[in-house]
């Protein structure tokens, strides 16, 4: 007996108006089937079965994970019939999990427990909600003693029916053999002329079984994206629990609805994040970390102590412990700051390790570099890493002290200790412990005279 999660995602999605199939829509960056697919690994299922349809190539090409099987539906006839596509993919002693590319966000704890209620006795279970608001959903019929009976369409029902606030949220978990047999005497005889998997609630209640169901714990979870404004509006509460998580483990956060993130964070002790910040990736940060308004930090690793002040750009770094970056700080993918590094204003970073304690404090580039430790890099210096086809390295010593307004031409290396005049291009390698500059004379024209505008 396996596990098969099979998740219905051939739908066109015309609401969205978009190119990109419904269930590539992003949330949190993130493929809406990809979300299902994840939640799906999370049940350590044996096999994930994609029903696709509109888009197939392309959804095909953009969700990854283990045991991913994909079936075609190549007309959207009802979600029984995209079932049916699966057949071949479980046997009749699996258990099959029905999910929905375009309803992201069910927790695994809630799939758990509607697992939970399948066996000999319940080879069908259903997750179920109820809703103020009920309109368009699959209405929950139960008897006078509270068993329930059938699950009735929108457009099928009756007026009684309609004022049902229980509805059905799609997700199910079956019996395969009883699943195949089910499915097998399907009709399309309703409003919509398709075939719906929900008509085999009925035809286990009339083979006798009761149908167990359970609720999630937050609506959430069971919302599915039609449009560009349900969408955002997923987004946002998405967002906000995600929020909430960092705050639950001590995080302070200024406006919880001004936070986004976009991939996995971990936050130490006592972080504090000021508003409009966007995390994504994998962002790592340490104890009493602070991240200034409008950072926007991707695979990002930050130890403890650190201040990155307002309007910083961090990209595959590493930033060690009581570092200063910005405000207005890009580092880009490879920087590596040691403990105590500065990097100021306008300052732009790339493949540079920076050794403790040493400061890049004004209007620089830096890349292609290995600096060791109590550098001082004065405003304006570059490396001059690119000769339009291939990169070179910079190699400056600890202690070095490098003048406003210069330019290292790598390869080149400044020895430990030395100092460069400001406004030096230096070709060549810089001896340790000595002074060294490129700079014309200044020379002054005594007597000379300002051009005088001629009269016509
Ligand atoms: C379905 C349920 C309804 C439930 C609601 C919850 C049926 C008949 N009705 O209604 O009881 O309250 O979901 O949201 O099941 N799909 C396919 N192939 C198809 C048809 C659908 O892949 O042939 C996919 C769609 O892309 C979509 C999902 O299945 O992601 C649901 O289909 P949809 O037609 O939207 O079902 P509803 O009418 O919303
Ligand atoms: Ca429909």
């Amino acid at each position: 007996m396996a596990l098969k999660v099979v998740i219905l995602a051939a739908g066109k999605g015309t609401r969205m108006r978009s190119k990109l199939p419904k269930v590539l829509q992003p949330l949190a960056q993130k493929a809406l089937l990809q979300h299902v697919i994840d939640t799906a690994q999370q049940l350590h299922c044996d096999e994930v079965i994609n029903v696709i349809g509109h888009g197939a190539e392309s959804v095909k090409l953009h969700v990854t994970g283990d045991n991913l099987v994909f079936a075609m539906q190549e007309q959207q006839l009802g979600t029984g019939h995209a079932v049916v596509m699966a057949n071949d993919f479980y046997s009749d002693e699996d258990t099959v999990l029905i999910l929905y590319g375009d309803v992201p966000l069910t927790a695994k704890k809630t799939l758990e427990d509607l697992l939970s209620l399948v066996d000999e006795r319940h080879p069908i279970a259903l997750l179920t909600i109820i809703l103020e608001d009920s309109s368009g959903y699959g209405r929950i019929v139960r008897d006078q003693h509270h068993s329930v009976q059938s699950i009735v369409e929108q457009k099928d029902a009756t007026l009684d029916q309609l004022l049902i606030k229980e509805v059905n949220t799609g997700i199910m978990a079956v019996k395969g053999g009883q699943l195949k047999s089910w499915l097998s005497a399907l009709g399309n005889h309703n409003a919509q002329g398709e075939y719906y998997l929900t008509d085999i609630i009925a035809m286990a209640v009339n083979e006798g079984y009761s149908v167990p169901t359970t609720q999630p714990t937050n609506e959430m979870e069971v919302l599915g994206v039609n449009d560009k404004s349900q969408l955002q509006s997923l987004e946002r509460k998405y967002q906000r629990t995600l929020a909430n998580v960092l705050m639950e483990q001590g995080a302070t956060l200024i406006d919880a609805n001004r936070l986004d993130i976009r991939g996995i964070v971990t936050v130490g002790q006592d972080v504090l994040i000021d508003a409009n910040v966007i995390f994504e990736g994998r962002v790592v940060l340490g104890e009493n970390v602070e991240i200034g308004a409008h950072c926007v930090l991707k695979n990002v690793t930050i130890a403890d102590n650190t201040i990155i002040h307002p309007f910083s750009h961090l990209e595959g770094s590493v930033v060690g412990k009581d570092c200063v970056v910005g405000p207005y700080a890009r580092l880009r993918p490879g920087t590596e700051l040691a403990a105590h590094a500065k990097i100021g204003n306008f300052v732009e970073t790339k493949k540079a390790k920076i050794g403790s304690g040493s400061k890049i404090n004004h209007l620089s580039y830096v890349g292609d570099t290995i600096m060791g430790t109590g550098v001082n890099i004065g405003a304006g210096t570059i490396t001059c890493n690119y000769d339009g086809v291939n990169k070179y390295q910079t190699i400056i010593g600890d202690n070095v002290f490098i003048g406003s307004d210069s330019q290292l031409v790598a390869p080149v290396t400044i020895g430990a200790g030395a100092t460069i005049g400001a406004g030096s291009t230096i070709t060549k390698d810089a001896c340790a412990d000595e002074l060294t500059l490129s700079r014309s004379k200044q020379l002054t024209l005594k007597g000379w005279s300002k051009p005088v505008k001629q009269t016509k």
